[in-house]
């Protein structure tokens, strides 16, 4: 009886800590969905990435950018009126992980 309180207890700490720490997956496919959302991250005016780099435009040589975090934020912030998203989490690096596919 007391084995499963305590099995129990082990597995809601996994559960909990493991989205707590940022083990949510990040990928391409995530990012793809999130490049065509308008309302990406409480973007306010209607345009997605995709709008303004419909198929990679001027996304080239993005995957090399040291800063892609900041400058995808710019964009997101400057182009789209949304909110600066972390670049630690998972949507962001899902979200860079699509960019860099689109290098040509
Ligand atoms: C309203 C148009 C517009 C939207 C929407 C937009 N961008 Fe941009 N983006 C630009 C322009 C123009 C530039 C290049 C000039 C500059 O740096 O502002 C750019 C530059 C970039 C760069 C830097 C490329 C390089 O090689 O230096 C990245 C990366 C980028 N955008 C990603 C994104 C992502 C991801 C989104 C969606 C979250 C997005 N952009 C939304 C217009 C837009």
């Amino acid at each position: 009886m007391k084995k499963h309180i305590v099995l129990a207890a082990v597995c809601a700490l996994f559960l909990i800590g493991g989205s707590a720490f940022g083990a949510e997956k990040s990928s391409t496919e995530t990012g793809k969905e999130m490049f065509n959302d308008p309302k990406l991250s409480g973007s306010a005016n209607g345009s997605s990435c995709n709008s303004c780099h419909k198929g990679g435009k001027g996304l080239e040589n993005a995957g090399e950018k040291k800063k892609l975090t900041k400058l995808i934020n710019n964009c997101l912030v400057g182009n789209m009126e949304g909110e600066k998203m972390d670049g630690r989490k998972a949507p962001m690096r899902s979200l860079k992980k699509y960019v860099q596919t689109l290098n040509n």
